[in-house]
């Protein structure tokens, strides 16, 4: 079973982190437009640039396939789960990124300023940002589950799942390069 390279886990671990922190400092309704959450934005763009190199990895061939999955219907699950958590971690920033617009709120990254993804307007920002308001939680939910299966796939199964996603696990996993 072959490990993750090092700088893929790092991203994954950075963005667990970053997903759960762009929750916690979330804020909805009226709040919004009066006194927004600059750190919420911050941290959920940089959750956007970190899917880049991630997904380029991956097609350079970095992400390891599964040896001899116990299963195709578990191996389609695997790659279904982590289609739909690659689909969050684009779709929610962007969407945020749209509802700051339509509240009329300026958008930076790291000092760069960002072009408006939409007019402002006056009233409520609309659906794209109510659904960035339920994908928000939605991400924390399916990422919960995730770690449910990671945590089964290494304790019940014993296939060594989660030691592919550890940054301190032993060298005598080949790492997925070698
Ligand atoms: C917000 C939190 C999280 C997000 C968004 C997330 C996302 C992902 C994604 C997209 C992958 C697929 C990587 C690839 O093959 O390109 C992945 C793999 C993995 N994640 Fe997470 N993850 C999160 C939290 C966790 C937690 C808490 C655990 C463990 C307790 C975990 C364990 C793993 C493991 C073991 C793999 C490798 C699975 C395999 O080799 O088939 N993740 N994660
Ligand atoms: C992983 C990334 C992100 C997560 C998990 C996330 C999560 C959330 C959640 C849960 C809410 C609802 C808060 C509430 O109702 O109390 C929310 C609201 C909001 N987020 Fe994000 N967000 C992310 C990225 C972003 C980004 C990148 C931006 C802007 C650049 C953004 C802008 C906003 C705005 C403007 C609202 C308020 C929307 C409204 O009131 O209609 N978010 N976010």
């Amino acid at each position: 079973m072959r490990r993750y390279t090092q700088i893929t886990i790092a991203i994954h671990w950075l963005t667990a982190v970053l997903v759960v922190i762009a929750w916690f400092t979330a804020v909805g309704g009226r709040h919004a437009r009066t006194d927004p959450s600059y750190v919420h934005f911050t941290v959920g763009l940089a959750v956007l640039v970190l899917v880049v190199p991630r997904l380029l990895a991956r097609w350079l061939g970095a992400a390891p396939h599964v040896e001899d999955p116990q299963s195709r219907w578990m191996d389609l699950a695997a790659r279904a789960g982590h289609t739909l958590l690659y689909l969050f971690l684009i779709a929610l920033p962007l969407s945020g990124w749209y509802a700051a617009s339509r509240l009329g709120l300026p958008v930076s990254f790291l000092g760069l300023d960002l072009p408006a993804l939409a007019t402002p307007v006056q009233g409520a920002p609309g659906q794209i940002a109510d659904l960035h308001e339920t994908g928000g939680t939605l991400i924390l939910w399916l990422a919960g589950a995730h770690a449910l299966v990671a945590i089964w796939h290494q304790f019940i199964l014993k296939d060594g799942t989660l030691e592919r996603m550890n940054p301190l696990a032993s060298s005598d996993l080949a790492d997925s390069r070698e």
